[in-house]
């Protein structure tokens, strides 16, 4: 301070009295320290209002902990980008008779150089078939209960696909399996005899030297997928099997790809679910039921887009909780508490 001596001790009495103006400064009237007592109620009731305090404490972190999936839907306007097929399918016919291919609106054939041909046993190991059983029985639980596409959702993950269960290897049956790159526009993929030839107006399928005895479209999908594979997701057509009871059998798929773009936090992906009805017929030409036997899948692409995204609740929420939870039993216990209290003392006081 120094020379300004008597300026200098005003100010400092001036702070001094603003500091007592600010510790007596109390929103909250105090009953004093000699009224207060504690008592074994008093306790109680505070070992209560602790307890209280904590469950609903940890009850509301799992809610915090927990989150929930929600759905936006928007116009798709990707209109560049390919669509990627992921098929694994084992029809009862041998490999060399049979081919698969892709045509789309635009009457444009699609290489199939993605898919393999693997000879193997129609007849599922039992492994397999556990492993089929297991898949329908989801699907079924699928159909039933939405909610349950929101826990797949959340554990869908980047990676392979697991591998399938090991099957026998033999020759009556041919699994067809990879992916296949197509426009995004409506489009047809197929499974029918004979090995495909590209031609001037479309494609044909060189089917002379098969014997329609021989044909058997009794198949089993393993996996139908659009747009990245994601494991943990299932598609409406895994586990699908059919048995074909005639030689001459057609059998249709129409499905409608909607787009979906998955944020989860395991996951952000653009992928693809699909909606799916069937049908099936003989073809008998003598009664007037054409056409050409085999698996046809129709697609077509929905024009709308869903956006899936799994979402928390935001920290400060859970913390506006948090307080509202300790102050409100704070205050609801606190003032039973000093109720308590100075009820005893006024009465000690009476007794003295
Ligand atoms: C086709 O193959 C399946 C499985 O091997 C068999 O159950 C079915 O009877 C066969 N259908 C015809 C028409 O041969």
């Amino acid at each position: 301070c120094g020379e300004h001596e008597g300026v200098c001790a005003q100010s400092r009495t001036e702070a001094k009295k603003a500091l007592t103006l600010v510790k007596e400064l109390d929103a909250f009237p105090k009953v004093p320290d000699s009224y207060v007592e504690a008592t074994a109620s008093g306790g109680t009731v505070s070992v209560l209002a602790f307890s209280v305090m904590a469950v609903l404490a940890f009850l509301e972190f799992f809610v915090y902990r927990n989150t929930w999936v929600s759905y936006e839907y928007e116009v798709d306007k990707d209109f560049s980008s390919k669509l990627k097929i992921n098929v694994d399918i084992t029809v009862a016919m041998r490999c060399q008779y049979i081919g698969a291919d892709v045509l789309d609106l635009a009457e444009t054939m699609v290489s199939s150089d993605g898919l393999t041909y693997e000879p193997v046993n129609f007849e599922p190991s039992p492994q397999q078939r556990i492993w089929h059983m297991t898949l329908q029985h989801i699907q079924e639980r699928l159909r039933v209960e939405h909610s349950l596409q929101d826990v797949f959702f959340k554990s869908a993950i980047k990676g392979d696909l697991p591998p399938l269960p090991e099957r026998s290897s033999s020759l009556n049956a041919c699994r067809i399996h990879g992916h296949l790159y197509v426009n995004k526009v409506a489009g047809n993929f197929h499974i029918t005899v004979g090995k495909s030839i590209p031609h001037p107006r479309g494609h044909a399928h060189l089917a002379a030297l098969v014997s329609h005895d021989a044909y058997n479209f009794s198949h089993r999908i393993d996996h139908l997928s659009f747009g990245e594979a994601l494991p943990g997701i299932i598609s409406p057509l895994d586990g699908t099997e059919k048995i074909a009871p005639d030689s001459n059998h057609m059998f249709q798929y129409f499905i409608t790809i909607v787009p979906t773009k998955l944020n989860t936090y395991k996951v952000s992906a653009d992928t693809h679910q699909y909606s799916v009805t069937e049908r099936e017929r003989v073809i008998n030409h003598a009664a007037g039921s054409h056409g050409v036997s085999g698996i046809f899948m129709k697609y077509d692409i929905s024009s709308l887009m869903v956006k899936v995204t799994e979402q928390h609740m935001p920290l400060w929420q859970f913390l506006v909780r948090l307080c509202g939870i300790i102050g409100g039993i704070f205050s609801t216990t606190g003032a039973e508490l000093i109720h308590t209290n100075t009820h005893t003392s006024t009465h000690i006081t009476y007794c003295n």
